[in-house]
């Protein structure tokens, strides 16, 4: 074990040790606290040094170890933050300005402790007057056994290391529902023509690796997890870090998978659920709209991406007017024949595109055609709907052949395929529903006919047809 040998500077389990003195800076005089404490690590001690002075604060955390040269490193790394700030608040004549404090903090986790390696993240905050705020992680990363830190290009040297890397960077980012609140899939992909120089800070987890984003920007945007099993492929296979189960809390929000918990709610009565794909239509969609309104009746419609940002204002109808809306990609692509990144961003797009006009993400995905494969499944983050009656609209063209195929085949359960572009529906729509009707029928959402409404998210990787 690396740790043999060290002399750690704690004896006790943990110890704080203050120490109060004065440090004069420009016309600043800071009140400073020192403080260790041991870490979660056998002989790693965490210390921290705080000062206050009228017009600015400052916490800063070093990491020491038994490596002599990896602590040389870090305190050199926080010296130079920390010497940056008082130097700014000593120039400035701070006192002048609004009654604003200056701050700077940074904080210092174990994400990654082995034999190996020990990888720290640094998460850098700094508030000067009239500058823009800063919040940034930055990362050290040590080889014990090499008895040095490792940059990115260490371990990616294979032919073509960096374009898998930013594959599965991306990948994971696009996986992940809290970039879909504060980037665009453009956004993203800029992030990544410059792997070289943008995917520079990374640290080791206990179970693979977090890659940091800031894209040059004042903040750091994304912390993508990749599992060590996804490393394979890009990284020398001996410098692989060692899984661990336990240790430290690491932020691998994003591989958390959620069990399925299939549940089948008691249905109420005969319940069908009649969906419209390929839409919004410019006039055929509000027609349909109108007859589902005079009937009372719920629908699902599995809407195109480019559709949407053609006709935002008919999808914001359909979602107020209480109907679902699930995702039908982009473009209408066939996806089974689309590589991963593809896929994604046909998806991510089109939810994207819906939840920016209708307020919500779409819930369920129909692909086009109804084809799937399992990488699709393994990339969705809704349950896939596809359907048990085809109405084959867009083959006959004829309203009276809708309603025959649809009194023919519904039964209570039934998912039934329509296209609200197509005229033959938007004639038979009306009659449909009065047939329905006539047989005690409740034409509902596709969640509801499935007893999944709002917990969508437990049946991904499942593939429905009708409710059974
Ligand atoms: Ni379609």
């Amino acid at each position: 074990m690396w740790r043999n040998g060290l002399i750690s500077i704690m004896t006790i389990m943990v110890a704080i040790i203050l120490i109060g003195c004065s440090l004069a800076k420009g016309h600043q005089t800071f009140e400073v606290k020192e403080s260790i404490e041991t870490s979660d690590f056998k002989g790693i001690d965490i210390m921290t040094e705080e000062g206050h002075s009228a017009d600015a604060t400052y916490k800063v955390q070093m990491v020491h170890t038994g490596n002599e040269t990896l602590n040389d490193l870090i305190s050199s790394y926080v010296g130079k933050h920390k010497q940056f700030f008082l130097d700014e608040v000593a120039q400035k004549g701070l006192k002048d300005e609004k009654k604003e404090k200056s701050s700077f903090s940074l904080e210092a986790k174990l994400m990654h402790v082995s034999d190996r390696y020990i990888s720290i993240e640094y998460t850098r905050k700094e508030k000067l007057p009239q500058k823009e705020p800063i919040s940034r992680m930055d990362t050290i990363t040590y080889d014990l056994t090499k008895n040095k830190q490792i940059q990115m290009e260490d371990l990616f040297y294979r032919p073509n290391g960096w374009e898998k890397l930013a594959e599965q960077t991306k990948l994971s980012i696009l996986k992940d529902e809290e970039a879909l609140k504060t980037s665009t899939y453009e956004q993203i992909s800029q992030a990544f023509q410059h792997p070289e120089r943008d995917l520079k800070k990374f640290s080791f987890t206990p179970k693979g690796m977090n890659i940091y984003l800031d894209n040059g920007k004042k903040e750091t945007e994304y912390i993508c997890f990749l599992a060590s099993e996804n490393l394979k492929g890009i990284m020398e296979e001996n410098d692989i870090p060692p899984v661990y189960q336990t240790a430290v809390d690491s932020p691998e929000v994003l591989s958390g998978t959620v069990q399925p918990t299939p549940q089948n709610l008691p249905s109420a009565g005969k319940l069908i659920a009649l969906t419209f794909d390929d839409g919004p239509h410019i006039t055929r969609t509000p027609r349909v709209l109108d007859v589902l309104k005079k009937y009372n009746a719920k629908a699902t419609f599995f809407v195109l991406g480019e559709q949407v940002q053609q006709y935002p204002g008919i999808l914001q109808r359909i979602s107020a007017e209480g109907h679902e809306i699930g995702s039908h990609t982009w473009d209408h692509s066939f996806l089974p024949k689309l590589g991963p990144v593809e896929m994604m961003r046909q998806i991510y797009k089109t939810s994207e595109v819906i939840a920016k006009t209708a307020g919500k993400k779409p819930t369920v995905l129909r692909p086009p055609y109804g084809a799937f494969n399992d990488q699709l499944e393994s990339l969705l983050d809704v349950p896939i709907v596809n359907w048990s009656v085809d109405t084959l609209d867009w083959k006959h063209s004829n309203s009276q052949s809708v309603l025959r195929i649809v009194k023919r085949d519904a039964r209570p359960g039934s998912i039934i395929l329509m296209h609200d572009i197509q005229q033959a529906t938007v004639e038979a729509l009306e009659e449909i529903l009065l047939y329905l009707q006539s047989q005690d029928y409740q034409c509902v959402t596709v969640s509801e006919l499935l007893g999944i409404q709002d917990r969508q998210e437990d049946f991904v990787g499942q593939v429905f047809y009708e409710k059974e």
